[in-house]
């Protein structure tokens, strides 16, 4: 029996496997509207083994986006452009489908990847970042502007706007970004947060916004449906967000009733030195859960059906997320269940596929022809 492949209940949600295709931001939304593109990577991964599919950041506000091309959900318009690509999920597929909600705060109105992902100045048609504090994310850029007690209650408001519309397009479950150096990691780390009111300063004070805003979250959101929390575990740079703050964080996480904390690292300060290598997160993941008791997801760098296995089956991490690896194999959950033996669900259109010794791979379906 495969651990990779035996069942989790989160609240109301269960899951029939362990694997999740972690959010991807891919910049090719209109105004924070997804189009074509959306429909096609969406239904390409909602078809790939993975129990659920995390629709990447996507932004509460406009100014929020980290670039022009970032999806949103904080209108009408951002709102409806996801419908018709959940309505495809939903008749295709059974995978139940996340969405990571974002606000970029300082790292905001950068170009895309492929242009290089640098700040686009206000004079170059990009816009005014906030964050917790006038401090630029690299040295000699334009510093954001500090929020203020309204600027923090519009962010807060903005995070719920989003909720609810999520909740209205039938999203399953959140997942809040609190990793990678956007905003509410700006607010956590000392690095990027140097308030001087109850926002900043002490731990205590630098939880404050985030857990705020998982508050007033889970508060608009069905009691039934889960709320995850994505955090880096370390900023991986010297005084910096580390381990043992984050621990914190999720003890506080587990007060407010969050159903998983997904461990990934850094995004905070350019000067960060990770060391990469397979799995490199799943100690954060482990770490968390054995001090927290909270459902953990490894993510980063796990690429493997037998890596993946081992590291639900040691008890590391209760779920796996897979970002590059699905896009490199978007039946990365389909191959895993034929290497180990479990089972995935297939559309009707597909029922043929399984391989000649794993004819059960899709369950008990039968086809005939004449
Ligand atoms: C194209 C791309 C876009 C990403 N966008 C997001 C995102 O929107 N939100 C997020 O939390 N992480 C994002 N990430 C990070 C992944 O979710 C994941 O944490 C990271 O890539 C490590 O997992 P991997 O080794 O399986 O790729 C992105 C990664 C890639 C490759």
């Amino acid at each position: 029996m495969s651990a990779l492949f035996s069942p989790i209940a989160l609240r109301g949600l269960t899951l029939p496997n362990r694997i999740m295709v972690a959010p991807m931001c891919q910049y090719s939304a209109v105004n924070g509207e997804a189009n074509d593109w959306h429909f096609t990577h969406i239904n390409t991964l909602a078809l790939s083994g993975a129990a659920m599919f995390c629709i990447e950041a996507t932004h509460v506000e406009a100014i929020g986006r980290i670039t022009p091309g970032c999806l949103g959900l904080w209108n009408d318009a951002t709102e409806a452009a996801l419908k018709p690509i959940l309505a495809s999920v939903r008749k295709h597929s059974k995978i139940a489908v996340a969405m990571q909600l974002a606000h970029a705060g300082r790292k905001a109105s950068s170009h895309t990847p492929w242009d290089g992902g640098q700040l686009i100045p206000v004079s170059e048609g990009g816009w005014q970042a906030e964050g917790p504090s006038a401090v630029p994310h690299k040295e000699g850029e334009a510093a954001p502007l500090a929020l203020d007690a309204a600027g923090l209650k519009r962010v807060r408001e903005a995070f719920v706007a989003a909720a609810k519309r999520a909740e209205r397009l039938g999203i399953d479950a959140l997942e809040l970004h609190s990793a990678h150096g956007y905003l509410l990691h700006q607010f956590l780390s000392p690095i990027s947060n140097r308030r001087t009111d109850q926002y900043g300063g002490s731990l205590q004070n630098r939880l404050r916004f985030p857990l705020e805003v998982f508050d007033a979250v889970r508060a608009a959101f069905p009691e039934h449906k889960p709320v995850g929390v994505k955090v880096s575990a370390t900023d991986w740079v010297e005084g910096g967000w580390d381990l043992a703050q984050t621990t914190e964080f999720a003890h506080e996480l587990k007060k407010r009733g969050v159903d998983w904390i997904d461990a990934s690292s850094g995004g905070v300060s350019p000067l960060q030195k990770i060391p990469l290598g397979p799995g490199y997160q799943v100690p954060f993941a482990q770490a968390l859960k054995e001090a927290v008791g909270v459902n953990t997801i490894a993510v980063g760098l796990i690429t493997q059906a037998r890596q993946a296995e081992d590291i639900v089956a040691s008890g590391k991490a209760d779920m796996v997320a897979l970002a590059r690896g699905m896009l490199y194999d978007p039946r990365w959950g389909w191959h895993a269940a034929a290497e180990l033996g479990g089972h995935v669900n297939a559309p009707p259109a597909y029922w043929r596929a399984p391989p000649h010794e794993q004819k059960d791979l899709f369950g008990a379906t039968t086809f005939g022809t004449r």
